[in-house]
């Protein structure tokens, strides 16, 4: 395993000490929260930890259900107690870009219906100001091109749609995805936020304003948890 691999482990398994029993917990997407997915099904089966949960993607409904995480719909549930979620960078305000793994829409509805949202990261992920990783944005297959023309526009910046090979990559949910290449430029991301989502053929888009309580995080000097001070784990 190499080191970035091991740091994701760290902290994807160390972010378990958020969940007890008798929780509904988010499932998050991608590379670092499988960590969380794969040693919460662990805790099920050694522990008797009694939880269930809602899954960010089919990828991660995939892989809860491979470790036996009992699933439940958030539409069948008052709300989610915790949401263990990756990101693709986090500012000192805990303000996140997500998407990286096209799940940003499904993640965000869990995101709002939790009391809670803890991000499990390795250090690479901790910038000064967000933008250096591409804005993902979820549009409509309907006219993309023209969203994308008009995304262009107000972000001033090279707009493209995801590609995989020579096909546009598609979302669980049947859209598309627009990468915003801003660069560490994103120091009012609340107003940029609400910027995007004025645009007709905008689903969502992977800025997460408010939304992170905690960063469990990963380095070469161990496992940190973070709790912004104005969040509501304090
Ligand atoms: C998926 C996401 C992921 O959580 C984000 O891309 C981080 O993933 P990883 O832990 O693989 O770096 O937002 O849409």
């Amino acid at each position: 395993m190499s080191d970035v691999e091991l740091l994701k482990k760290e902290a994807g398994i160390a972010a378990c000490a958020f969940v007890t029993s008798g929780m509904k917990v988010g499932l998050g997407t991608g590379s670092t929260v499988k960590y969380t997915v794969i040693e919460l099904g662990r805790m099920i089966a050694e522990e008797g930890l009694e939880i269930v949960g809602v899954p960010t993607s089919l990828a991660t409904e995939q892989l809860a259900t491979e470790v036996g995480i009992p699933l439940v719909e958030l539409s069948d549930v008052s709300g989610l107690d915790v949401v263990i979620d990756g990101a693709d960078e986090y500012d000192s305000d805990f303000q996140l870009i997500k998407g990286g793994g096209a799940a940003l829409l499904r993640e965000k509805i869990v995101a709002q219906e939790s009391r809670a949202m803890v991000v499990v990261a390795d250090d690479r992920k901790r910038v000064d100001s967000l933008g250096a990783f591409p804005l993902p944005i979820e549009i409509t297959p309907f006219a993309y091109q023209s969203t994308i023309r008009a995304l262009g526009r107000i972000l001033d910046c090279r707009v493209n749609c995801r590609m995989a090979g020579d096909h546009p990559v598609f979302t669980d949910n049947g859209n598309m995805i627009a990468d915003a290449h801003c660069g560490p430029t994103l120091t009012q991301p609340a107003e940029i936020e609400h910027a995007i989502l004025g645009i007709a053929g905008v689903v969502q888009v992977g800025l997460f304003i408010d939304m992170c309580d905690a960063v469990v995080l990963a380095g070469q000097n161990g496992v940190e948890t973070h709790l912004n001070p104005n969040g509501r784990l304090i």
